[in-house]
């Protein structure tokens, strides 16, 4: 197998390896910068950071099903982390780049020449964010103003995306939040995120660039990082219900989160860059769970009784908690013809029934 090309024809720019950790086992993939440029047949361009991560892998696939070219920036790394994007290797090209350093953004930008670039990388989970604040600052904050000095410079009439954040909200001074809800972050993340938030306002007030801030609240999918607390549970489920585990340890049972499926959330990114003005805007379902009220739909759904394995752990408590978030996404609804398609019920089942599968698998 071959990743296909990347960069422009005639460009001289370093070649990249980049290894895919599989199913079939660890494979070589050689992104070759000098290949045929696939931008010359018309199509449009996408930039992906964080194309590595749960909504990159959702997002690429849902460009590529509109016919887009899709490339995606990864950093180096002497692992292979890009299971979730292994099956779509033969049609995207990788750039190496890293939020934390300005050239290897701009050199990226300028290779690609992108239409549009999603800027999903990030520092992403709260509870690291207060052990490592000030790598979260530099990713999650001035990883930003670092991506869009690189499309200012490099291709300034791109339009950007920013994976704003509901976590910008934290101790919410109101109920429902929307795009007029103040801000009052409360983690090293949140914080970082109000940053990004208003830098890239900022930058299109400043540049007149093409510049938007998506407020996504949690979403979630078969996909997500097993740090966070729904993929633990419907993994812990699984572990248990196959005899591998016999209790899940828990923090706070009482947060309550806006959930919806990581699938629909990508889509909403997308239209946000199809409108004529550049706006910012509040993405969720409108219903709201508790971590509590998560964990029964995930052990009932293999007809399990939470109660009997779930144990609270002072670990997984935070410094500052976020109690309640849900989003008020008729913005979304109205000006995009956003609407979410998957349940709170139907995303509990689908994450149990693939944490199940892959358990099985795995024990053979
Ligand atoms: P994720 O699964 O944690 O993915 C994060 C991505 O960022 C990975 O591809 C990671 O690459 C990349 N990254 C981290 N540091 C980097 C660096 N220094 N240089 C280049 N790439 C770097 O996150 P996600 O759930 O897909 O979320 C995507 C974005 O939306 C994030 O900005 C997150 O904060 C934001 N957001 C998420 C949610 C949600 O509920 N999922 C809600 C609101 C906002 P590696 O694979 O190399 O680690
Ligand atoms: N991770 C985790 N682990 N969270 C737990 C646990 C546990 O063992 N026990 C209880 N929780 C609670 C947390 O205290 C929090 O209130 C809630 O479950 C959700 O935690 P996470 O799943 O880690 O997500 P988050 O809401 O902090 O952040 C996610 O959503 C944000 C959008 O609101 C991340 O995806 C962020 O990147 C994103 O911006």
């Amino acid at each position: 197998m071959h990743a296909r090309y990347s960069g422009e024809l005639g460009l001289r720019a370093p070649r990249c390896c980049v290894s895919i950790g599989s199913s079939y086992g660890l494979l070589w993939y050689d992104v070759d910068f000098l290949s045929f440029p696939l931008a010359v047949t018309g199509m449009p361009t996408a930039l992906i950071t964080g194309i590595t991560g749960q909504d990159g892998s959702y997002l690429a696939e849902h460009l590529l099903a509109k016919g887009y070219r899709v490339c995606g920036i990864v950093r180096r790394s002497s692992t292979t982390p890009y299971e979730r994007i292994a099956h779509l290797i033969d049609d995207i090209e990788l750039f190496s780049a890293d939020l934390l350093d300005q050239t290897s953004l701009v050199d990226a930008v300028d290779a690609v020449k992108p239409d549009e670039i999603y800027n999903l990388a990030a520092q992403s989970f709260v509870q690291t964010s207060w052990t490592q604040p000030v790598l979260t600052g530099e990713f999650t904050a001035l990883g930003v103003t670092r991506a869009l000095e690189a499309m200012r410079k490099a291709a300034p009439k791109a339009r950007f995306y920013q994976a704003s954040s509901s976590e910008q909200f934290g101790k919410v001074v109101e109920t429902p939040q929307s795009e007029n809800t103040p801000f009052y972050p409360r983690s090293p993340y949140g914080v970082a995120k109000v940053y990004g938030h208003w830098i890239t306002v900022n930058y299109r007030e400043s540049f007149d660039l093409y510049a938007v801030s998506g407020i996504l609240f949690n979403h979630e999918s078969p996909r997500r990082g097993l740090e966070f607390v729904t993929r633990k549970i419907s993994d812990g489920v699984a572990r248990i219900k196959h005899g591998l585990a016999t209790e899940l340890r828990l923090g706070n049972l009482d947060a309550r989160r806006d959930w919806g499926f990581a699938g629909d959330y990508v889509d909403a990114m997308w239209r946000m860059l199809q409108s004529d003005t550049p706006d910012d805007y509040v993405i969720g379902t409108g219903s709201t769970f508790s971590v509590q009220e998560f964990c029964a739909a995930a052990f009932g759904a293999v007809d399990l009784e939470w109660r009997d394995y779930v144990k609270q752990d002072e670990r997984f408590f935070r410094p500052a908690e976020v109690d309640l978030l849900v989003a008020d996404p008729t913005k979304a609804k109205t000006q995009l013809g956003w609407t979410p398609t998957v349940t709170f019920e139907e995303l509990v089942r689908r994450m149990v029934e693939a944490d199940m599968d892959r358990w099985a698998q795995r024990r053979g």
